[in-house]
Parts: structure tokens; sequence; C-alpha cells
């Protein structure tokens, strides 16, 4: 689904991608770990257009993408979730979800081209979309209160939701379980497990073991902006080289 050919992306002196290769082939999920400032988020950065790789090519699906903008990217089916969180704070947590919508579909231009009656049902569906999402992260009683209110995990819960309002096929998220307690990091999984069930494709990135070994099908280890090695998780995470990067000699 996703193939990154020999991308490469540097900072002044600093590469923070070089000759970086992967392809999550069929895997439904797919872990990618690393040290810190190996270059993952970098990678993820580069896959969804927030950054353009000096060298090499993303392909999704069997079409370059490393040069489309980001929204271009979103319709195409990848959504993505920040490592820092991006929520509103003043917003209700449904404001919070069907924000997405509007920033993608350009709302605005919407009754120009349509009737007001179609407005209001599309309108409708999403703010039902938005609710059963919100009932899926175990959050609708919480759906009128501002964002601000919930904790460092309830918020990437709702970032996650607000991702899946425009049906990612493929959703890429930047280290879910930092920073959680163990309860909420529990129904991270359990909403992770039931959206591959439902065919949902991911890529994540973590440094928590346990929840990639729970999670992950397949996973890349990144250092100083390659990879170094990759397999099925309980193999990779005693890789005497995985050790080394982690750990030095
Ligand atoms: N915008 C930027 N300007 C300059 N250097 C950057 C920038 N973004 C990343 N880097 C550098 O690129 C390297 C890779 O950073 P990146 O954030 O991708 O690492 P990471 O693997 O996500 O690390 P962590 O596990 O700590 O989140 C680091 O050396 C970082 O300092
Ligand atoms: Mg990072």
């Amino acid at each position: 689904m996703l193939k990154i050919e020999k991308v490469s992306k540097h900072f002044g002196g600093v590469w923070a991608l070089r000759d970086c290769s992967l392809e999550t082939r069929d895997w439904p999920a797919v872990g990618l770990i690393g040290p810190n400032g190996s270059g993952k988020t970098t990678l993820f950065h580069v896959i969804t257009g927030f950054y353009t790789p000096d060298a090499g090519h993303v392909l999704f699906d069997g079409e370059a993408i490393q040069s489309l903008p980001t929204h271009k990217i979103v319709k195409k089916g990848i959504g993505r979730t920040f490592q820092i969180s991006r929520i509103f704070e003043t917003l209700s947590l449904m404001d919070n979800l069907l924000i997405a919508r509007k920033h993608v579909t350009g709302e605005a231009v919407l009754p120009l081209f349509t009737s007001w009656k179609k407005v209001k049902e599309e309108e409708d569906r999403a703010r039902e979309k938005a609710l059963s999402l919100l009932a899926l992260m175990g959050l609708e009683a919480k759906k009128d209160e501002p964002a601000g209110n919930l904790s460092y995990g309830q918020r990437k819960l709702v970032e996650l939701a607000r991702t899946l309002m425009l049906d990612p096929a493929l959703i890429l998220l930047d280290e879910p379980a930092a920073g959680i307690n163990p309860t909420l990091i529990q129904k991270i999984l359990t909403v992770i497990h039931a959206l591959k069930k439902e065919g949902k494709r991911f890529l994540i990135i973590e440094h928590n073991m346990d929840v990639i070994i729970r999670l992950c099908d397949w996973v890349f280890v990144l250092d100083a902006g390659s990879v170094i090695a990759e397999g099925p998780p309980d193999i990779i995470r005693n890789d005497p080289k995985v050790l080394e990067a982690y750990f030095g000699k």
C-alpha cells in the first residue's frame, strides 16, 4: 500500500532521513521504531506532504505522492495524528471533529453548487458520524464540553476520532501511547484492534515496545535516518543491531 523509496531529507547539515526505504506490503499494522532523533516523525511529515523530500519517492497504491500538497494526500486516503496534540481547546469535542470535514470539503463554496437541503443533509450525516466516533472512543457523554477539559490521553483519542472523520484507508499514529495512563492505553489498543478488523491500515511510531508487540504485524527500525532492520515485533526487539542502535555497543 505504502512504499518509501530511498527518501532523503536534510535540515542544514543534519540528515533526518538518508536513503530511507520501506514497504508496508499487506501488513494491517506496521510499527516504526528507533531511538530519539532517528527520523520517524520526519518520515511522517514527508508521507503527509508537510515536507517535500530532497530525494526519493513515496508511493501510495502505486502512485507517487511526494510532491502533492497535504490536502490532496488526505483526499487520497492517508490520515495522521501528531506527536504533539493539535486539538482546539476552546472548541467542543463535537466541533473538533466537525472541523476536520469543513477544512477538507471547503464548505464555504458548497452552497453555491448544491441546494441548502443537501448541505443540511450532509451536515446531519457528519454529526451522526462524529457522534458514533466519540462513542467508539468512550467520550460521547462529553461531546459538548470544551476539549481543554480533557486529559492528555483523552485528547489523543479525540485526535484519532477527528482523523477518522475523513475515512482514511491508512492512518499514521505518532506515539499514540506516550504519556498516557495504562487504562487509556488499553482503550487505544481496543479501538485500534477494532479499526484493524474493519480493514483500516496503520503505520505506528511508538517507543512502548509492549504496545508495538500487541498492535503491529511487522516492524521497521530507523537509526540515523535509515532502516537498519525489519521483522516481526517479538523477534526484532532482540535483534543485536536494534539493541545497539538503542543502547550502543
Ligand atoms: N524542522 C527541523 N529543523 C531542523 N532539524 C530538524 C527538524 N525536524 C527534525 N530535525 C532533526 O532531524 C532529526 C530527526 O528528527 P525526528 O523528529 O524525525 O526524530 P524522531 O525519530 O521522531 O525522534 P523522537 O523519537 O524523539 O520523536 C533530528 O536530529 C532532529 O533534530
Ligand atoms: Mg518523533
